[in-house]
């Protein structure tokens, strides 16, 4: 049996353009790579038993399907939808899917941005957000999903 068989599965989504952090103006998102960020989940994961899978799309209907295929089979969801957080019906509609706990994440305080980061399309359908924390706020979502029964 596999590892990720016995113990609960997180899946974590980023979106768009999130593959490119490291590069992607470090003084708003931080210096690390998505690679990185990834690793670190993954470890925290493992020491918290449970299974972490990430997930990188540019696309929203790649981020609708993912979410859509892994409906009956995750624990929780993270989910950084990026640019799609402020325009999304779709992934919106797709979160509405499942019965898990959901934590919306940002790198970047988006309340403190310009006035279209304001306003996101999922805020309301998901069980907390989380915004500001830079990565950090991956591990704090990841910690409350691990101890949510
Ligand atoms: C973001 C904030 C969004 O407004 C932006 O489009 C992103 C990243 C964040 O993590 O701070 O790509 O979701």
């Amino acid at each position: 049996m596999e590892e990720q068989d016995k113990q609960p599965t997180i899946l974590i989504i980023h979106g768009p353009n999130l593959n490119m952090l490291g590069k992607r103006e470090p003084e708003i998102y931080g210096k690390k790579t998505l690679e990185e960020i990834d690793a670190l989940l993954k470890a925290r994961g493992e020491s918290l038993g449970c299974f972490v899978e990430t997930f990188q799309s540019n696309h929203e209907g790649g981020i609708v399907e993912k979410i859509q295929q892994s409906s009956n089979r995750i624990a929780g969801l993270i989910i950084n939808p990026a640019a799609f957080t402020h325009t999304s019906i779709a992934i919106r509609d797709a979160i509405m899917l499942l019965d898990v706990p959901v934590i919306e994440i940002h790198l970047s305080n988006i309340y403190q941005r310009e006035p279209f980061r304001h306003k996101s399309m999922i805020s309301d359908v998901v069980t907390g957000q989380i915004t500001g924390f830079g990565d950090y706020g991956y591990l704090m979502a990841l910690d409350f999903l691990a101890r949510t029964p």
